[in-house]
């Protein structure tokens, strides 16, 4: 058997990328029935499967995604739909929008969950700091105002229960179903009201914006988006923060130096962490004919990860690509994806990781990680520390 056929879903949970790392060298296109996924490791080829929606398509048969979250979803078309939900997502989220209020929505709530923690001396800074700020800067944004973190926090994990479900686990495929029809009916009141009287909100933005007078997109249109944009809304900024930090705790000059040039050095840092562990790990696709790539044959209608974790990894663009260096000067990373499915959320996401590390370092001179507690990495589709212990000073 080869290293392809023994893994498994488990080790890929654990640590992925020494075994991304054997597929870049040996077999860079290559099958892997643990995740029923023809994996795709090599920086040049996983952007050529992100950017060739004519070879690639992201509407897949067997799709996790549109199993929980219903059709169409941003994320699993191509072509005019998937234009129109790009028209309604894309005008929240662009970067001047986003650098004129991103400060002022993140700033208090990161405020608020650091002042708890600095009373009691430390924490989890996953639980307790970078997943609230994610989840509530996200909620806030998209227009959900009333709903409180305790739920918010369940409809994510909930939601990507469904979301990674590649191995059809029914327990995992009921906790996704739940949650999701739980948002539909939280969201249906919210449009309900936004069809009526707009406001700036992302939700209101996805009704109205670029429709003739008088008309909004339909809810069931947009229903399965918000979903998908939720999950990877609420989820992935605390966890790339997570990440980031982690480097820095365990990089002690390279926090000194962020440390003394926080305008210019924590932006650097931020993209570093989100190219040494990315948040999300793969694009998804399918093969809509046989297609040879990387020196195998995909057959038609297989199920391919365009791994931009491993893109991202990939020594053919980065020196030592695992170690974590804010210093490295070597182009951009992949983590945001290729083609038109890259990140609608990409400057919001990456700001607001931005802001909520400038909160913290600002009010802490000393954070610490606790030696008992160390933090664990986990997840291959989607990665961060499973907590963070800290002490603060
Ligand atoms: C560090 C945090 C984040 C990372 C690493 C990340 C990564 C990604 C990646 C890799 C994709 C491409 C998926 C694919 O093509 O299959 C994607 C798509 C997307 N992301 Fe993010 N994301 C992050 C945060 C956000 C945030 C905060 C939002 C909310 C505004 C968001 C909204 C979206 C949407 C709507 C799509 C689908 C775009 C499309 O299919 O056209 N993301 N993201």
């Amino acid at each position: 058997m080869s290293p392809a056929d023994r893994i498994s879903v488990e080790a890929l949970e654990a640590d992925p990328y020494p075994f991304y790392a054997h597929l870049r060298r040996e077999a860079p296109v290559c099958f892997v029935p643990a995740v029923n996924l023809w994996m795709v490791t090599r920086w040049a080829d996983v952007e050529f499967v992100a950017k060739m929606p004519d070879l690639f398509s992201a509407e897949v048969t067997a799709s996790p995604v549109e199993r929980t979250f219903g059709k169409p979803t941003i994320l699993t078309t191509d072509g005019p739909v998937h234009k129109e939900l790009r028209a309604g997502i894309d005008p929240k989220y662009k970067p001047k929008p986003v650098a004129a209020y991103i400060d002022g929505l993140v700033r208090p709530i990161a405020e608020e969950y650091l002042s708890s923690l600095l009373k009691r001396g430390g924490g989890d800074l996953m639980a307790e700091y970078f997943e609230p700020i994610s989840t509530l800067a996200l909620a806030r944004s998209f227009g959900f105002h009333d709903i409180d973190m305790p739920t918010l926090r369940r409809w994510f994990y909930g939601l990507a229960q469904g979301a990674i479900n590649f191995e059809n686990d029914p327990t995992r495929q009921a906790i996704g179903d739940a949650v999701s029809a739980e948002i539909s009916e939280k969201a249906e009141a919210i449009f309900a009201r936004l069809e009526r009287e707009p406001d700036d909100s992302a939700l209101s933005h996805m009704l109205h914006d670029g429709m003739p007078d008088g008309q909004t997109r339909p809810r069931a249109f947009l229903l399965p988006t918000v979903k998908v944009t939720l999950l990877g809304g609420m989820q992935e900024p605390g966890h790339g923060a997570g990440s980031v930090l982690v480097g820095l705790l365990t990089h002690p000059d390279q926090m000194r130096d962020v440390r003394e040039d926080l305008a210019a050095l924590l932006p650097l840092a931020v993209d570093e962490g989100l190219r040494w562990v990315a948040p999300i790990g793969t694009q998804t696709r399918q093969a809509r004919s046989d297609i040879e790539l990387g020196g195998a044959v995909i057959p038609a209608g297989a199920m391919v990860g365009a791994f931009v974790s491993s893109a991202s990894r990939d020594e053919s663009r980065f020196s030592d690509p695992d170690s974590f260096n804010i210093h490295r000067r070597e182009g951009p990373h992949a983590a945001f994806g290729f083609g038109q499915h890259f990140c609608s959320g990409r400057w919001f996401a990456r700001d607001q990781v931005i802001a909520a590390l400038r909160v913290l370092l600002e009010n802490c001179r000393e954070i610490t990680l606790v030696p008992e507690n160390p933090p664990v990495f986990r997840g291959w589709e989607f990665r961060a520390p499973t907590s963070l212990q800290v002490t603060l000073g």
